[in-house]
């Protein structure tokens, strides 16, 4: 009897060890392709969101894609490039590393993340060398949860191209019509500044926007019976296109911009005429 009790006991114990052995070597196997798979998924967000691919797509295409991507981390402060990796950089593990993290002055933090990474990537669709379109990540407070995305900005830095969530718990019907194609489709020719760019004037009204209204070109319908989930993607986008987001990046595209312009002789005979 003490015997049989014995080997029970045994063989529970060599099932434990063997179970274990299994799953923590399954973890430690599987761990490459489970990151190869979020990078992959990164690649694949940013691509719907700017138009640049339709789903369904093959991890062949979104690669062969992102092959016109050209990928940057900068010090969203000064909005200088940096030399850190793009593609091992991670924004989300950085906003928890006290050395490259902020904490964002309540008054400054309408997105309701109350902490960011110093650094950011940004992505730039080149064509024939020149920037075509920037798709930027964006991050911000819904109802019930942080929403993640990417907003694509036209090369004229205010036109918007896209925007897409890839990751939230806002509720489907409501909140979670932030996936409607069709509400993504209104984005699509939005203005985010004016002019000027003295502000970030793109808003999510209630309801539907008046297409008379002079200024329908800065705002967005509302997702009805979700106007919180609608003022967070507001607020968002106002905090990552504001000064204390992308804003000194994006006046250095500008910049930069201005000077090719002007040093390019053929932009002179163009406004010549
Ligand atoms: C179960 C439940 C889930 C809800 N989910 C959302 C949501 O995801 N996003 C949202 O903005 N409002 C949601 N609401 C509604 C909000 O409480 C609030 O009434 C709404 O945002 C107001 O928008 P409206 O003025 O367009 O009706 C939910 C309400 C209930 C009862």
């Amino acid at each position: 009897m003490k015997n049989d009790a014995m080997k029970t006991l045994f063989v529970a114990a060599i099932l434990c060890v063997a179970c274990s052995i299994l799953v923590s070597g399954a973890a430690v196997l599987l761990k490459p392709a489970q990151e190869a798979n979020k990078v992959l998924d990164v690649k694949k967000n940013l691509l719907l969101a700017s138009g640049l691919i339709e789903e369904p797509v093959t991890p062949e295409e979104i690669n062969q894609a992102y092959t016109q991507i050209q990928a940057e981390v900068i010090e969203l402060e000064t909005g200088e490039p940096t030399d850190i990796e793009a593609a091992t950089f991670s924004q989300e593990k950085a906003s928890k590393d006290p050395e490259m993290n902020k904490v964002i002055d309540p008054k400054a933090d309408i997105a309701g993340i109350k902490v960011r990474s110093k650094y950011a990537p940004a992505y730039k669709y080149l064509k024939d060398g020149s920037l075509e379109m920037l798709v930027l990540p964006i991050k911000g407070k819904g109802l019930w949860s942080t929403l993640y995305g990417f907003l694509a900005l036209d090369k004229d830095l205010r036109t918007v191209r896209g925007l897409g969530f890839y990751a939230h718990g806002e509720t489907p019907g409501l909140g979670g019509e932030i996936d409607n194609p069709k509400w993504k489709a209104i984005w699509k020719g939005k203005k985010a500044f004016d002019e000027n760019f003295d502000d970030v004037k793109i808003t999510v009204v209630k309801g539907a926007v008046d297409s008379s209204d002079p200024k329908s070109e800065y705002k967005v319908d509302g997702l009805s019976g979700a106007t919180i989930t609608s003022n967070g993607v507001t607020f968002l986008v106002q905090y990552w296109l504001g000064d204390d987001g992308f804003g000194p990046y994006l006046a250095r595209l500008r910049s930069q911009q201005d000077l090719t312009d002007s040093a390019d002789p053929s932009s002179e005979e163009t406004q010549e005429q």
